[in-house]
């Protein structure tokens, strides 16, 4: 199954004041197959294509962040060299927390007076004058995130950056960083198998009105080094054959039926791909068939 169908066929989420397309796209995967440095860098025209093709499909939701880059390849500079100047519509979020210097080696995670640098170093990879969403991106090592959620209402007081998000936490951060600002996104690890634990950050965020965006969530295990179809779960090939589609689109499409505020971010690099990626948006996917795929 691909498409002529829109992004827009599985609904609309507000984050803040700002209205997305439940179905977007993540930017990791356009510098190279594999996560970071791992892999072969992206053909630069390909990945340019797939992102003005994905806004042509109605997509209107970027994930991306400054450390997505391989030796050739930087996902901040595609987005802003297929897309600037950029439609009114389009949301465009980003993380800040983690940082690698330039030969892409992990740095230690950016103590909350940093975030300032990293929010600037987006701005400027971006072109833009503000952020639409900006995420913290929890590390393990740190235990609390009201510092760097503080720095990042800061920034949002100066105008720098519109909304907060938070990623990879759990319930605890959650009710942490909303004592401390509005938080209108969470992006944690989810997809088909989740734990109950996993489950519960995405309960939460449905009751506090906040979006629950999963990451992996095609990918599923194994995800750095991107997808492995030869892995794949016989329920999900069980649900694909029905509908005659791939099962990475069943995977998007159990994904968007986890509740309203959960919003897709499928990363590709490749335009088949994002065709049958965006058409996964249409797929409804039975009471029998989510029951099959839960167990
Ligand atoms: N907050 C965090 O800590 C965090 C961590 C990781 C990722 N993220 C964000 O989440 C987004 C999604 O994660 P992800 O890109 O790592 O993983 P994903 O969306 O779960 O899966 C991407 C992998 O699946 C493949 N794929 C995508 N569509 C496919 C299709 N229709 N058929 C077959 N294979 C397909 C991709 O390869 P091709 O490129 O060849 O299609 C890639 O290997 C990222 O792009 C990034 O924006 C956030």
């Amino acid at each position: 199954m691909t498409s002529m169908i829109s992004a827009d066929a599985a609904g609309t989420w507000r984050l803040g004041d700002m209205t997305v397309n439940r179905l977007g796209l993540g930017t990791m995967r356009l510098t190279g197959s594999a996560a970071f440095d791992l892999g072969t860098p992206r053909d630069r025209d390909q990945s340019i294509r797939v992102l003005r093709r994905a806004v042509e499909l109605g997509v209107n939701h970027l994930d991306t962040a400054a450390f997505y880059f391989s030796p050739l390849r930087s996902a901040n500079e595609l987005v802003n060299t297929a897309l600037a100047p950029y439609p009114d519509d389009l949301v465009i979020a980003t993380k800040v927390g983690p940082g690698r210097d330039a030969s892409g080696a992990w740095l230690p995670p950016a103590r909350p007076e940093e975030l300032r640098g990293q929010v600037e170093e987006n701005l400027r990879q971006l072109g833009r004058d503000h952020l639409d969403l900006v995420y913290f991106r929890r590390m393990p090592t740190i235990a609390s995130v009201s510092e760097h959620v503080g720095a990042l209402a800061d920034l949002r007081d100066a105008g720098m950056i519109r909304h907060i998000g938070l990623s990879a936490v759990d319930p605890r951060h959650l009710a942490e960083a909303l004592s401390v600002a509005p938080v209108v996104s969470v992006q944690n690890r989810y997809g088909i198998g989740a734990s109950s634990q996993s489950s519960d950050v995405l309960a939460r965020c449905g009751e506090h009105g906040i979006a629950f965006v999963p990451f992996f969530a095609v990918a599923g295990s194994g995800a750095e080094r991107g997808r492995s179809a030869s892995t794949e779960d016989e329920a999900v090939l069980q649900v694909a054959e029905a509908h005659g589609v791939s099962s990475a689109q069943v995977r998007i499409a159990w994904t968007l039926e986890q509740g309203p505020h959960v919003l897709a971010i499928p990363g590709t690099g490749d335009p088949v791909h994002l065709e049958e990626n965006v058409a996964a948006a249409a797929i409804r996917l039975t009471p029998d068939e989510l029951a099959l795929l839960a167990a």
